[in-house]
């Protein structure tokens, strides 16, 4: 069992002044419809998905049984109605999909995927475990609440990623670093490393410890310090984090605006030269990459007190608005959003418009299941780095370093700054309602949702309103360019691997384009994609979310994070502290 850190502070005393049931229950009904639409018990996934955006669906399911566990009860004092549901109910049958997922998660699989996609893994366990925790306080006894009877296998699944993904790590190119995938010639990127350091700090606080050598029998041999026994508080989380931080930190990936770009390619490899410097820098701009850093950057400074970690968290949310188009001075976008006239946009601003967060894949319709995915790995991690006990429990070297009075500072300091946030939160929390069709699902593009934009009149040619770099070196909406000696030593053939089509092949003819995006051809193809929202012919034509993938348990997870957010946050202000 984890030896738990003190509260140093008393808990925030949650006084809820007057919760804001009806955001809840957007919350619990986006939770709802991304369950009932997109996943399947029966194979215990959601099968449209993909390795990786699975299990960023899981962790965002876990993330929202933690919240409903933890408020419940305070909702639940300020609601008269008795037609309220039953959130016992709700929480055990999300637990038992999230158990089905455990089952369904291709673990054999994502062994021979790339790095990231095995962190995401180990995310999603943690975060798994954390709503146990939560879950075991609210039923008054950490040992009988039944779910605990699965953290060990959680914790297991989630160490044999870590490890398996640690191998990542590489000395002989740009001075360390996790390389994004194996099986292409070396780029460093942004997410692999942010992954890296926010789930080696995580494994460091949530990971209760393992005793299952499975599935290596000679566990003993594997690592004999530990005889087969993997401890609690194992400092080499921690020192995995912190070297990973002071890699990334030093890499060169935040270009001028404050923001990370998408990484590094080694030059002249495949022409044979030696060189190992980090020299060729993708710069394009995704949302995610802002955001997976955020858990890392928050664990950390609650490991060692340097109060850098969260100043440097703080000051990427804050160059992220500010690249929203939002004014955090005014709280309100830069560009007066009455002015627009039908199908005109505000001014891209480098991760969206108008006040509003956007993949610059967005306003064409050309986001891929991986694009898709990304403004709500941002949402997540940001609620973890906000949330209004997010500084409550400090390590006892954090205390003895900044000592009582500081640290009291610098989590006042810290929430205060959390709270200004919440107005952007609300202005993007409200776009997004706007994109929900008549079942409830949310869509890709949560800008239409505030701004009057109907297909065909949207006005794509006026000045600065496409993404400079749309298109550019956009792997991730586009595929690695398999016929790029940038990416690639050796060209692959146009088709995906005969075991890829094996595993694929199930889920055909369902008018859906699989996609594993390392083996598509890079043909930008995704537009061509029809709508499967089942909207009338005419609806589905006047709506930019009904393009290209249309809406999918990536963009409902997109929007279940970012209510998340807002509900979150919104305590701010409502907290007696
Ligand atoms: C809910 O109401 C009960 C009974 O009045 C009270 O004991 C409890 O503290 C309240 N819980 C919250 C979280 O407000
Ligand atoms: C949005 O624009 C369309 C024309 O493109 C117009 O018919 C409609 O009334 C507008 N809606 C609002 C709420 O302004
Ligand atoms: C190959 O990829 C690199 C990096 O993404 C890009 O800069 C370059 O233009 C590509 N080359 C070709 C021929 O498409
Ligand atoms: C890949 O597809 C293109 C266009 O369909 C074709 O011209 C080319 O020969 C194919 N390459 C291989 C290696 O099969």
């Amino acid at each position: 069992m984890l030896v738990r850190w003190v509260a140093v502070f008393a808990s925030a005393a949650i006084a809820i002044a007057a919760p804001d049931i009806t955001l809840f229950e957007d919350l619990l009904s986006a939770l709802t419809v991304m369950q009932d639409a997109y996943f399947a018990n029966w194979i215990g996934s959601w099968p449209e998905g993909n390795d990786w955006t699975r299990a960023v669906t899981g962790t965002y399911v876990a993330g929202a049984l933690k919240t409903i566990s933890q408020d419940m009860e305070s909702v639940r004092n300020y609601t008269t109605t008795q037609l309220w549901p039953s959130y016992e109910n709700i929480l055990s049958r999300h637990f038992e999909e999230l158990i089905g997922y455990y089952f369904g998660q291709d673990a054999f699989g994502i062994r021979n995927e790339a790095y990231d996609d095995m962190l995401w893994v180990v995310l999603g366990w943690l975060e798994t475990i954390q709503y146990i925790d939560q879950q075991s306080e609210e039923s008054g006894s950490i040992k009988e609440w039944h779910g605990r009877r699965w953290v060990p296998a959680f914790a297991h699944r989630a160490r044999v990623f870590w490890e398996l993904a640690s191998r990542g790590w590489d000395q002989k190119y740009c001075g360390g670093g996790m390389i994004w995938n194996p099986r292409l010639l070396p780029y460093k990127n942004a997410i692999t490393n942010e992954l890296f350091i926010a789930a080696s700090i995580s494994m460091y606080h949530y990971f209760p410890g393992d005793d299952n050598p499975s599935p290596w029998n000679q566990a003993v041999e594997f690592d004999r310090d530990n005889r087969g026994k993997w401890p609690p508080r194992d400092p080499k989380f921690w020192n995995a984090a912190q070297t990973g931080y002071k890699w990334l930190q030093s890499s060169g990936m935040m270009n001028n605006e404050g923001l990370y770009t998408d990484g590094f390619h080694i030059s002249g490899i495949s022409e044979g030269s030696d060189n190992t410097k980090c020299d060729k820098r993708d710069d394009m701009l995704y949302t995610y990459n802002q955001g997976v850093i955020l858990t890392g950057q928050l664990g950390l400074f609650k490991t060692t007190g340097d109060l850098k970690y969260l100043e440097d968290g703080h000051k990427l949310v804050r160059d992220v608005i500010k690249a929203t188009g939002w004014d955090l001075r005014r709280q309100q976008p830069v560009d007066d959003l009455s002015k627009l006239k039908p199908g005109q946009l505000p001014p891209w601003q480098g991760l969206g418009r108008g006040g509003i967060l956007e993949e610059a894949c967005d306003i064409s319709g050309e986001c891929s299941q991986d694009g898709q995915t990304f403004k709500g790995i941002w949402m997540h991690h940001f609620t973890a780095f906000c949330e209004p006990k997010s500084l409550d429990v400090l390590s006892p070297r954090t205390i003895e370093h900044l000592g009582h009075y500081n640290a009291r500072k610098a989590r006042a300091s810290h929430y205060g700054k959390c709270e200004r946030y919440v107005p952007w939160l609300r202005h993007n929390a409200k776009a997004a309602m706007g994109t929900r069709d008549s079942h409830g699902k949310y869509g890709m593009w949560w800008t239409v949702g505030l701004i009057n934009i109907t297909m065909p009149n949207l006005v794509f040619d006026a000045p600065g309103i496409l993404p400079p770099d749309l298109g550019k070196d956009d792997y991730r909406n586009r595929g690695v360019p398999m016929n790029n000696r940038t990416w690639v030593g050796i060209i692959m053939p146009n088709s995906t691997t005969e075991e890829e089509e094996t595993r694929l092949s199930l889920f055909r003819g369902q008018g859906h384009r699989p996609q594993r995006f390392i083996y598509d051809r890079y043909d930008g193809d995704t537009r061509a994609l029809k709508s499967r929202d089942g909207l009338s012919d005419e609806t589905t034509r006047s709506d930019p979310n009904s393009r290209g993938r249309g809406r999918t348990g990536e963009t409902q997870g997109g929007a279940l994070a970012l209510l998340r957010a807002l509900w979150t946050l919104s305590k701010y202000g409502r907290v007696d502290t």
